[in-house]
């Protein structure tokens, strides 16, 4: 009897008094509050296709294209917004830090970035290129930003055409842990739902014997004035959706169990996350193989 334990530990560390050029990720290199803005109408950005995850899928690819047509250089590098909208409309002044000497043009950091000659070694002689981005479905839409001045003095010169998911809100990302007792799991997920759009529940059952049983969820979420500081505050903040969780109970040992998480609109229809399975815990004391994994502060981007 092999049973594979995820215990799933969302530590969320705050993440208080890091310095622009903190290296302890790779995103946190880029300069962000020195940005500059010359938007140079010679310079273009193209991303396409418009709508990602037709099927369903909650990962997907967009290619860019870009030109450039002087000066292009190998310092030039593209950055993945989301939301879309990243000008200083959006910049929340940060009353934290006193004696500021300057307001920043770029209140947003961005969640993904490469080189302009990451998959176009030629880009600085053909003065134009395209890559390759993967996306996640994080609800919010995407823009793309083409920078030169590398990532330390950024000068933003063009930003792209926006794209998005199809089914942005769509519930996604089920992940199981232990409950209290042996006997019960918990499933947590994550979607574009609040609790006055739509109820969050779960269908699941043994998947052999087709027994269907469906139980409600909790609905919680956090904001920007959770967080201790900046940059979890400020530039690094990324809405984290509302996160839905609910209990299974009375399962049996060692059997397959199917789920399905979904949530009622309140037009009466339903969507649904895909289908899947999971085995549940042995009985204590029986012989049986555990394993845990353990993870933590997974932060919100892909890299
Ligand atoms: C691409 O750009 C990076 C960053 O400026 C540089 O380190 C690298 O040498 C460049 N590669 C080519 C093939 O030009
Ligand atoms: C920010 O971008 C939006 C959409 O492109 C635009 O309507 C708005 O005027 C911009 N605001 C600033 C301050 O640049
Ligand atoms: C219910 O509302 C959703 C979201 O507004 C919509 O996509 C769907 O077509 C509606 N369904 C019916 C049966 O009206």
């Amino acid at each position: 009897m092999d049973w594979n334990l995820w215990i799933s530990c969302f530590l969320m560390f705050c993440m208080t008094g890091m310095k622009a050029l903190d290296i302890h990720q790779p995103l946190s290199m880029i300069n962000t509050a020195r940005t500059s803005i010359v938007l140079d109408p010679f310079v273009s950005i193209s991303a396409a296709p418009d709508l990602l995850g037709l099927q369903g899928q909650h990962v997907d690819f967009v290619t860019i294209t870009f030109k450039r047509p002087y000066r292009a250089a190998a310092t030039d590098w593209i950055g993945v917004f989301s939301p879309a909208i990243f000008n200083s409309s959006v910049c929340v002044q940060d009353k934290t830090v006193p004696n500021r000497d300057f307001y920043p043009l770029l209140c947003t950091a961005p969640i993904k970035y490469q080189y302009a000659n990451f998959s176009s070694p030629g880009y600085v002689e053909d003065c134009e290129g395209s890559m390759k981005f993967r996306l996640i479905n994080q609800r919010a839409d995407f823009a793309f930003a083409l920078f030169s001045g590398d990532i330390y003095q950024p000068v933003l010169l063009a930003v792209s055409n926006i794209i998005t998911f199809a089914y942005r809100k769509f519930p996604a990302y089920p992940r199981l842990a232990l409950g209290k007792l042996w006997n019960e799991v918990t499933i947590t997920w994550t979607s574009g739902y609040d609790l006055l759009e739509a109820t969050p529940l779960v269908v699941w059952g043994r998947q052999l014997k087709k027994d269907e049983f469906m139980s409600g969820a909790g609905t919680l979420s956090f904001t920007e004035s959770d967080m201790c500081g900046p940059p979890a505050r400020t530039v690094g903040w990324r809405n984290p959706g509302y996160i839905h969780t609910s209990y299974l109970k009375n399962l049996w040992a060692n059997t397959k169990y199917f789920y399905r998480v979904g949530h009622l609109l309140q037009n009466e229809s339903y969507v649904w996350g895909t289908e899947q399975f999971f085995s549940s815990p042995p009985y204590p004391g029986e012989d049986s193989v555990q394993r845990v994994l353990i993870f933590g502060d997974m932060g919100k981007v892909s890299l």
